[in-house]
């Protein structure tokens, strides 16, 4: 039995679990995108010079919060970057804060503005021990930098060497492995006790590494982790349309300027805010799984990080909707994922 084509979509209003929203002039023209689809997001700290402690988180709460649209309604959820200089004394004042929902471990080097993160998890046992007491969640990005590991089997080596013994260490410390890519990634967070959860971008869901390399080297299709074999975005989807609460939405949308993008040393990033929803829903689509999309993008993520739902709705139709080839944003030129093509959705009003 063949089930009906759903033309129209309605949802409770997602959040985004992992948000690249940089500052100033950028920062007011990425924005508009997200806040028109999600209600919240969790704003990595990934700034230069990074946001390491609650007063910086505040101040750039502010920034955010002025540079919204005229009636929008938008709610940041501010994250602290993790250094080895991160005193216990911070994760208390974050904690108390109620603004900082979460603080974000960036093997040092790993990818763009990762310089200050952790070289050496033993040094900031201290801190996540704080965390563990006040509750305060760790969001991990995982993958080792040795240069002796092939960049494709980094995350795996991560859980292996880092993230298994982290979450035995630290049992009741709540833990995000964000923008999971590899089919042992899903499977570690699914094994995982209930304290772990993972996001999965739009764009892992939809694409494998041969996006790089179609006819010739495509640096818009290029990100950290960065995409890998087909078995691996297969094992993504059936993680994202699981159902069983572990898996949420998280864009890891990253805008970087086309120049900074088109470079003998490209950066990582692909920006994905002015349609998430939209190429979502069409990754579930595909699977033949839109009765999961809510869960996954409007549930899961507030009930994890013990949050109230959203209680206003989304509507989507299907439709093919252009994308420009390019746009202007921060008074650069940005290339959004699918330029110059479509996505099957349209967000309504
Ligand atoms: O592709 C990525 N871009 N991965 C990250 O981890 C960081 C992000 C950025 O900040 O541009
Ligand atoms: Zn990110």
């Amino acid at each position: 039995m063949s089930t009906p084509r759903t033309d129209r979509l309605t949802l409770t209003r997602p959040d985004d679990w992992h948000l690249h929203l940089r500052d100033g002039a950028m920062l007011r023209d990425v924005l508009p995108d997200t806040a028109r689809q999600m209600a919240r997001a969790i704003v990595m700290p990934n700034l230069v010079p990074p946001v390491v402690t609650t007063a910086d988180a505040a101040a750039y709460r502010e920034r955010i919060l002025a540079a919204l649209p005229e009636g929008a309604r938008f709610e940041p959820l501010m994250t602290l970057y993790l250094t080895e200089a991160t005193a216990p004394d911070e994760i208390l004042r974050a904690k108390d804060s109620g603004f900082v929902h979460g603080v974000k471990l960036y093997p040092a080097n790993a990818t763009t503005n990762s310089h200050a993160g952790v070289a050496d998890l033993r040094r900031v046992h201290a801190v996540l021990e704080a965390m563990q007491r006040v509750d305060l969640p760790l969001l991990v990005h995982g993958e080792v930098t040795d240069p002796d590991v092939d960049v494709f089997d980094r995350e795996a080596v991560f859980i292996e060497r880092h993230l298994d013994r982290l979450v035995r260490d630290f049992p009741a410390l709540r833990v995000v492995l964000e923008h999971v890519t590899t089919r042992e990634g899903a499977q570690f967070v699914l094994d995982a006790p209930a304290t772990v959860a993972g996001t999965l971008t739009a764009h892992h869901l939809l694409l494998n590494r041969n996006a790089i390399f179609a006819g010739g080297l495509r640096p818009h299709h290029y990100c950290l982790p960065v995409l890998k074999r087909e078995l691996h975005r297969q094992a993504l989807v059936k993680a994202a349309i699981s159902g069983g609460g572990k898996f949420f939405l998280g864009t890891d949308s990253a805008p970087h300027p086309k120049h900074a993008k088109e470079s003998s040393c490209g950066c990582a990033g692909i920006y994905t805010a002015h349609a998430a929803i939209e190429l979502y829903a069409e990754a579930f689509d595909a699977a033949g799984a839109l009765d999961r999309l809510e869960g996954f993008a409007s549930h899961n993520g507030p009930d994890f990080y013990r949050l109230p739902r959203n209680t206003d709705r989304i509507e989507l139709v299907r439709e093919a909707t252009p994308v420009p080839p390019v746009m202007s944003k921060g008074g650069q030129e940005l290339v959004p994922l699918r330029a110059g093509e479509t996505v099957a959705w349209r967000l309504a009003g």
